[in-house]
């Protein structure tokens, strides 16, 4: 027997053996495509290449692609479990054609592969083609299909649209007759709903491209797109007519029941049904960036687990299941989708996280949903208000409700719980106005109320399509825009400023102008792009191409990371009590702030700078997970002291080190952190520590380098240090001995200069420096060229060493200036004081006072030329 695995490759290797490329399956959240939740069919990924937008360097593709219809247009959550053919995640199998092969070789291919490499009975197919087509007739005709199982229908079961506008065109189905023993009629019968026909292909002829005004326009080129449920095919080629007996769901299955101890096959098989099916969704989600949360696709990831976890519970599950089943998925699937390995740890620990959480709350709100139904009337439905309250205090998603209520025959007052919902919006919008911030935020919330949240891509791309859902001109909404505006769309790549982290720049292009992003912040989940149209103007409305400046965010993202490898290192450096107290991660370098009273020695700073490089260069992954604050902190996670977080925190984690924290004692960094991060810590490539300075008190603040800016800066350093070689002609590493030596040769001639010019001084060379007998007192007057003030002092201690007794007085003309100082032997300053003379000195040279002790003090002037007069005052004091 055939397995999915192995139908799916011989699907693939037919079309590349009709030369077409094998390509890989793109991520279920779409990139180019704002107006969908989930990629939700083959061509999703070629969209453009239909209309001609776009171009690659094939022309023929072939694909199997992972598909999940739980939300939005297409929206199989409830019936899942309960059908044979539901599902929220399934396989399409596709061959495309960009304006290359049209229908007469499409329907051939398919003929071919159907009936001869899977071998399927001719006589039990029957095909069908849009009414007006003939020349598809004809090909079928031609293929060797008798007329009377070609089936022309003339509605838009034919005739394939992917939304409300977008390429589209006339298709032509294959259908399996299951045989008589089923109920059901072919297609175009009143009984074509039910199970005996079953559609196993659809090849839709890519001709025409809708507009929203509804107008259709013929596409330049004829191309082709088809899709085939690899679930469906395979049950028939296994011998069923239910997708739940092949061998892949068969295999969830068993593990459900194992897990469980619940017979596969009894009369609780549905529960199991719902999840392996809830299981693929799920895994499949969270290996492609999607995490549980309370909007958009994270919501909607939510309600599968959830729904998934309901069932388990219904199984008589005390303990958390869904994780337990990962490996049966990962080792049927993980070969043909490598992502499914790689995220397997991640995976299992958010469905044991969710089921834990979710665990605590369900029994009570089950109880709570029994009491509610057992006060009401036989047969009616639950009030809206009970619902919310389940999805408010309990986490019940209103489907989990209403699928709670299924069984029982029951519905709920759908009306009665959007207002329920709306009524607590309105709440919390009074709330933050009473908050006290910027009154013109009200705008944000107006459109946060009327569309919705932004929801941010930007973990995992950064370049995406969004839809324009408002634009904003001085603090109100406008329909389009040239020149300044701020504009808000439905899904962004763009990180918008928060946590430290500035805001994404870059581009974004709409059918009608282009404009350029300066900075992205966000108010009440509302991201606000600040623009400038640069060309043409933008309308609300519009889908526009938006695309990160890469450069800029890589250098960011590597700032980020190394802050939280500092903190680290910083904590284990100087200890616990470091904690951060603010950080900046801009382009150009990181800031970050923690506590702590001292300013870091050069070699602590040192240490840091090593430890923070050691963990840049183990290159290990960066994983981020979803937690609650509390299991956050039990693993040791960081958080900003006095911060409030909400129900579930993102957290961070980093470096493999031999006794770390987090689940497995062996994580060197673990932060709660809503910023984004670079993929393996080597990307962060250098991390250079400038500097320590004091933030504020028991505060201190760190600047550092990353990448190509720490690159820089060294090699400037480096520059510098070869300037300094080349002026001191020595080799660089000489630089430090020589500048010592320099120094130090320098104080020793500054030295000796001193000494000479004392010498000079006292030597006679000032001429006639000689003691004169002035009542009874030696005293020695002097004036002196060429030395300074602060030479005079030893001058002074010679004479009065050489004179034994006596009064010194020196006048030195520094150029311009007069320095004074006296001194007076310790014998006589009983008698005379050295600021006395001083005091009676100055004034005859321009200056004032002077001071110092009794023997030694000293003054200054303007000018030295009336130092004779000056000599005479201080003579005049001596009595003389
Ligand atoms: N786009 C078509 C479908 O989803 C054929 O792949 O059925």
């Amino acid at each position: 027997m055939a397995s999915l695995n192995d139908i799916r490759a011989t699907f693939l290797d037919y079309f590349r053996r009709q030369g077409h490329e094998v390509v890989p399956s793109s991520p279920l959240v779409p990139r180019n495509d704002p107006t969908l939740m989930f990629v939700n069919s083959g061509m999703v990924q070629f969209k453009n290449l239909f209309t001609g937008v776009e171009r690659r360097d094939y022309v023929r593709a072939t694909t199997a692609q992972k598909c999940v219809r739980a939300g939005g247009k297409h929206n199989d959550l409830d019936n899942v479990g309960y059908t044979a053919r539901h599902h929220t995640f399934f396989e399409m199998m596709g061959n495309f054609s960009f304006g290359d092969y049209f229908k007469t070789d499409a329907i051939p291919f398919a003929w071919e592969l159907i009936t001869k490499d899977f071998g399927i009975p001719k006589d039990r197919l029957y095909t069908t083609v849009y009414h007006t087509d003939d020349e598809a007739f004809e090909i079928w005709k031609k293929v060797g299909v008798p007329e009377s199982r070609i089936i022309r229908i003339d509605t838009d079961d034919n005739f394939w649209r992917m939304g409300p506008t977008g390429p589209c065109g006339p298709c032509t189905e294959i259908f399996y007759d299951h045989g008589d023993h089923i109920w059901g009629g072919p297609p175009g019968s009143p009984e074509e709903d039910g199970d005996r026909f079953i559609e196993i292909w659809n090849i839709v002829f890519m001709q025409n491209e809708q507009f929203e005004d509804g107008s259709m326009v013929d596409l330049e080129m004829q191309s082709i797109d088809t899709g085939m449920g690899l679930e469906r095919i395979g049950a028939l080629l296994q011998g069923s007519n239910d997708n739940y007996d092949t061998d892949t769901m068969r295999g969830l299955i068993e593990a459900s029941a194992h897990a469980t101890s619940v017979d596969p096959d009894g009369d609780q098989n549905v529960h199991h049904r719902v999840i392996a099916d809830h299981l693929r969704s799920t895994s499949f989600l969270i290996a492609d960036g999607v995490m549980p949360s309370n909007e958009g696709r994270g919501y909607v990831l939510r309600r599968i687990m959830r729904r998934a976890m309901r069932h388990a519970h219904l199984l008589g599950a005390k303990d958390p299941v869904m994780h337990k089943l990962v490996p049966a998925l990962v080792s049927n699937m993980g070969q043909a989708y490598a992502e499914l390995g790689q995220a397997q740890a991640l995976i299992e620990e958010t469905l044991l996280l969710e089921e834990t959480r979710f665990k605590q709350t369900l029994e009570r709100g089950l109880r709570l949903l029994d009491e509610e139904l057992a006060g009401l009337p036989e047969d009616s439905d639950l009030p809206g208000a009970a619902a919310f309250k389940l999805y408010d205090t309990y986490g019940f998603p209103l489907d989990l409700t209403q699928d709670a209520l299924r069984e029982k025959g029951r519905g709920v007052d759908t009306d009665g719980f959007d207002a329920a919902m709306e009524e607590q919006k309105a709440k919390a919008r009074a709330a933050w106005s009473g908050s006290g911030e910027t009154a013109d935020a009200s705008v944000w919330f107006d459109i946060a109320e009327d569309k919705g949240v932004t929801e941010f891509l930007g973990y995992d791309t950064e370049v995406a399509e969004g839809q324009i859902v408002a634009l904003v001109s001085d603090g109100a909404q406008v329909d389009s825009a040239n020149g300044a505006v701020q504009i808000v769309l439905n899904q962004t790549p763009f990180y918008a400023e928060s946590g430290g982290q500035v805001g994404d720049s870059g581009t974004l292009k709409t059918e009608t102008g282009q404009a350029t992003i300066t900075d992205t912040k966000k108010v009440a989940g509302v991201f606000i792009h600040i623009a400038e149209v640069t060309e043409g103007e933008i309308s609300a409305g519009q889908g526009a191409e938006l695309v990160v400046d890469h450069e800029r965010r890589s250098a960011i993202r590597a700032n980020h990371s190394a802050t939280h490898l500092l903190h680290e290192a910083l904590r284990g450096e100087l200890g616990e009590h470091v904690a951060q107290r603010g950080s900046l991660n801009a382009q150009d370098r990181l800031r970050f702030d923690f506590s702590h009273s001292k300013a870091l020695s050069v070699e602590e700073l040192g240490r840091v700078e090593t430890e923070v490089n050691a963990y840049i260069r183990q290159n290990s992954p960066v994983e981020t997970r979803i937690m609650t604050p509390d299991d956050a902190r039990e693993i040791g996670a960081q958080a900003l002291f006095g911060e409030k977080y909400g129900d579930e925190v993102r957290v961070v984690s980093m470096g493999r080190a031999a006794t770390g924290k987090g689940l497995d004692k062996e994580t060197y960094s673990i932060e709660l952190c809503g910023g984004t991060h670079v993929r393996q810590t080597g990307d962060i490539g250098l991390c250079v520590v400038l500097g320590d300075s004091a933030s504020s008190a028991g505060v201190r603040r760190i600047e550092a380098l990353t990448g190509e800016a720490a690159r820089a800066h060294l090699r400037a350093q480096d520059q510098r240090l070869a300037e300094a070689a080349l002026a001191l002609k020595a080799q660089g590493a000489e630089v430090p001995e020589r500048v010592k030596a320099l120094l130090e040769e320098r104080k020793a001639l500054q030295n000796e200069v001193a000494q000479l010019r004392r010498e000079l001084a006292s030597g006679g060379a000032g001429g006639g420096a000689e003691a004169k007998d002035v009542n009874g007192t030696k005293f020695l007057a002097q004036v002196l060229q060429g030395v300074s003030g602060k030479d005079l002092p030893g001058i002074i201690d010679d004479h009065k060493a050489r004179l034994g007794s006596g009064v010194v007085l020196l006048i030195a003309d520094t150029g311009g200036k007069a320095a004074v100082a006296a001194g007076v032997t310790g014998d006589l300053t009983d008698k005379i004081s050295a600021a006395d003379i001083v005091r009676a000195v100055t004034p005859q040279l321009g200056g004032k006072g002077g001071g110092g002790r009794s023997d030694m003090a000293q003054g200054g002037g303007a000018s030295a030329e009336n130092a004779e007069a000056a000599i005479a005052a201080a003579e005049a004091l001596l009595g003389g």
